[in-house]
């Protein structure tokens, strides 16, 4: 599959590894093209989201909007996963209006482009093969969208990767996906438990 991600951070770096792994042909978009990898390219945001049909945004909450203003007509038709998370310079949560989620308002910036809510529950330090499985489990990627197809796409490129799927429902969801990022933060830096951990999520599904 081909695959774009926006940013090269701690998020960017890791999931461009996992998937370029993985065997798909990844795209990272950053804003100063000094970075070198073998196993994915590293090319401008622009050409990045001309790259493929799915984007990974990997950037900063508070960068998106600008980020919308910018490249929103180029996502036109694709589909975004935002990966972010609303949070204070501290890690604390972002007060972003009752109700409402980054990716809702992601969804409201950019209403031509089919958002998905995906990775942002995942600690970036456990989106490594060896790192998402415990045990007889994996790590479990929450995955929230309007767009049946759009999320039915991220599961399948999770699933490439080594995540565990629940695909949960309507970016309505996000919200809660988002406090779960909340309360990961907070266990791992309230308890000094640290960010080599997550979520499983178990379910038996009815006959
Ligand atoms: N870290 C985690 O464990 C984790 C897990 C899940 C989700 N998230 C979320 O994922 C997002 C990225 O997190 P991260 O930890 O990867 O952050 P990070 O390590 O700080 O990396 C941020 C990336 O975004 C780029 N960036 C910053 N401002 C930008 C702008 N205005 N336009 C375009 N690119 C910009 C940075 O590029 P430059 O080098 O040019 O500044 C950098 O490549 C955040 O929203 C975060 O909440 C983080």
């Amino acid at each position: 599959m081909k695959l774009s991600i926006i940013g090269h951070g701690a998020v960017g770096s890791h999931l461009a590894t996992l998937f370029a792994n993985a065997g798909h042909d990844v795209a990272v978009g950053v804003r100063e093209t000094t970075d070198l990898s073998s196993t994915y390219q590293i090319i401008t945001i622009g050409e990045a989201i001309a790259h493929s049909n799915l984007v990974i945004l990997a950037i900063p909450y508070g960068a998106v909007e600008a980020f919308a203003q910018q490249f929103g007509a180029s996502l036109e038709g694709k589909i975004l996963v935002d990966a972010t998370n609303p949070l204070q310079a501290d890690y604390s949560p972002l007060l972003i209006g009752e109700g409402v989620s980054a990716a809702q308002i992601i969804a409201g910036l950019l209403p031509n482009t089919k958002i998905v809510k995906a990775f942002n529950t995942v600690f970036a330090d456990v989106m490594a093969k060896d790192k998402l499985v415990r045990g007889s489990h994996v790590l479990t990627n929450f995955i929230a969208s309007d767009h049946k197809d759009a999320s039915a796409r991220v599961a399948e490129l999770s699933l490439s990767g080594g995540f565990g799927v629940i695909e949960t429902g309507p970016l309505a969801l996000a919200k809660h996906m988002e406090a779960l990022t909340h309360l990961n933060i907070a266990i791992a830096f309230g308890t000094g438990a640290g960010t080599d951990a997550g979520f499983i999520y178990v379910q038996n599904k009815a006959a």
